[in-house]
């Protein structure tokens, strides 16, 4: 006991001295006694906001953990999610049973490897591949959001939209044979949504605390840990979709499969179901949630909704023909999609010094030193977006931005992050929200409930890696005349 104590005590103190390699870097005294805070920081979901008062207070640099930095500028983007950099050990796999799947690799020779096979899966023919089911899923959406309306005429579109994120990912990755789950037919009784968002966000409050997560993870064979529950429904729906040899349109386990990819790297069984977790949550969480803040925001901006309403009518001047993908490439579509990404990615993504250090602006950092880039202070920099960097207002993607002076600095939007562990669906995601925008646009004229205030909603917006909408996004909705699908 005597031992433990004074082996806490000498750590805590050198953890606060000034022979400690990141003694030199500023921030809040406490925080650098144990990463506990920083986790308790993060499950509040505030992370961003307080990060940001803390750039504020002292500088480019703040040190927030034994060993972490978070680091707010421009410049450093490029290194901290640069090539050099590791994943550590926040990223570690479930269990460590070592089976592979891209999100948890941190190996980086093997890491690379399987980002062939990701990277193959997600091409611009395969992305073809996937856009008759994708379609197919949105009309269903359009007649889920009807079918769904009270006696008010209102809905809770944000579930819709999450069902039917979830809905597209079965069809994408299974073939549509992996399971028989339909969450927008029959709702989400197992609340799969939820579990895959308090997943994440256990990684994100456990990844600053890694012995933690292995011990929780040991001790509790119990579905009592989101993470096993959901990787145990994903690992099945993979199983069966394995069984399945007459999958009618090509999937994305397909791809994962096929033999003559030069990677050397074909996953095993387990491998595969562990991906099927990855691409499950990587690819219905993020473009449900950022299709959720993108019509929020235009449901809150009426001029803005009606000027893309009006876009959109001269594109599509048959508004039940299928949309056609290049069509899409509407500039002030993408002006809508961009400043929601700028507004609702407010990241926290860490990454490893290796051996030798970098150098971060000017600065040396030594090895092992956990680093991120505070996303959301860039996002909402003066410095990067000016005038109103807070506020919501597409134009600013468009020619002219928002007038004489405005500045764009589309570079420090880290949405998808970059360099060897940037996400994959990056093209995949764009072609989901370009057509879910439009498909809902032309569809119907939304309004918010009036039981919901804007300020209401984006207060209840939290981030803790997924994320989490502490009220649902009740719109009021009314089918336009000729939109029948
Ligand atoms: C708007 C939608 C999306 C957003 C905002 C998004 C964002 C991100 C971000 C920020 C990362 C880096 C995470 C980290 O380093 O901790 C990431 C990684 C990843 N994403 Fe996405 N993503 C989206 C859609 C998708 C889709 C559709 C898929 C699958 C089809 C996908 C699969 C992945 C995978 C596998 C990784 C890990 C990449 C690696 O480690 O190399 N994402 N995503």
């Amino acid at each position: 006991m005597i031992y433990l104590t004074s082996l806490v005590l000498c750590t805590v103190a050198y953890r606060f001295s000034p022979f400690h390699p990141l003694a030199a870097y500023p921030g809040p005294i406490l925080w650098r006694s144990s990463s506990m805070i920083l986790a308790i920081v993060s499950s509040s979901g505030y992370r961003h906001l307080i990060l940001n008062d803390l750039h504020k207070k002292h500088g480019t640099f703040v040190r927030i953990g034994p060993d972490v930095l978070s680091v707010n500028s421009s410049q450093a983007i490029s290194v901290i999610y640069g090539p050099k950099m590791l994943k550590g050990d926040a990223y570690t796999s479930p269990g460590r049973t070592g089976d592979v799947a891209l999100f948890f690799q941190q190996d980086p020779t093997i890491h690379a490897k399987r980002k062939v096979l990701w990277t193959n899966a997600l091409t611009r023919s395969a992305l073809r591949e996937y856009y008759a089911p994708m379609v197919k899923r949105t009309d269903q959406l359009v007649k889920c959001v009807e079918g769904r309306l009270n006696q008010a005429g209102e809905v809770d579109l944000g579930a819709c939209i999450m069902h039917w994120a979830f809905d597209v990912m079965g069809d994408v990755i299974f073939g549509g044979c992996g399971n028989d789950l339909e969450l927008m037919r029959d709702g989400d009784p197992h609340g799969l949504v939820n579990i895959g968002k308090k997943s994440e966000a256990g990684l994100d409050i456990f990844g600053n605390i890694p012995w933690l997560m292995d011990i929780l993870w040991h001790l509790s064979e119990s579905e009592a840990l989101n993470l096993r529950r959901l990787q145990r429904v994903c690992g099945s729906m993979m199983r069966t979709r394995l069984r399945n040899k007459n999958v009618q349109q090509r999937d994305f386990t397909s791809y994962l499969l096929e033999p003559d990819i030069d990677a050397g790297d074909r996953p095993s069984s387990s491998d595969l179901e562990l991906e099927a977790l990855v691409a499950v949550q990587g690819g219905n969480d993020n473009p449900g949630s950022q299709l959720i803040m993108a019509m929020f925001f235009l449901i809150a901006h009426q001029p803005v909704l009606r000027t893309l309403q009006a876009k959109l009518d001269a594109a599509f001047p048959d508004p039940t023909e299928t949309l056609d993908a290049r069509a899409l490439a509407i500039p002030y579509l993408d002006a809508v999609i961009n400043e929601t990404f700028r507004l609702s990615s407010p990241w926290f993504l860490p990454r490893v010094v290796p051996p030798g250090g970098v150098c971060v602006n000017g600065r040396s950092i030594p090895k092992g030193t956990i680093v991120a880039l505070a996303s959301y202070s860039q996002h909402v920099s003066e410095e990067n977006f000016f005038p109103d960097p807070l506020s919501y207002r597409p134009e600013r993607w468009l020619p002219g931005g928002l007038g004489p002076g405005s500045i764009l600095n589309k570079s420090v939007v880290t949405t998808f992050t970059s360099g060897p562990h940037g996400c994959p669906g990056r093209g995949f995601a764009i072609q989901q929200m370009r057509h879910v925008i439009a498909r809902l646009v032309l569809a119907f004229d939304l309004t918010l409930s009036p039981s919901l205030s804007p300020g209401m909603f984006l207060k209840g917006f939290r981030n803790i890696r997924s994320h989490m909408f502490d009220l649902p996004l009740i719109v009021k909705v009314v089918r336009r005349r000729g939109t029948s699908l």
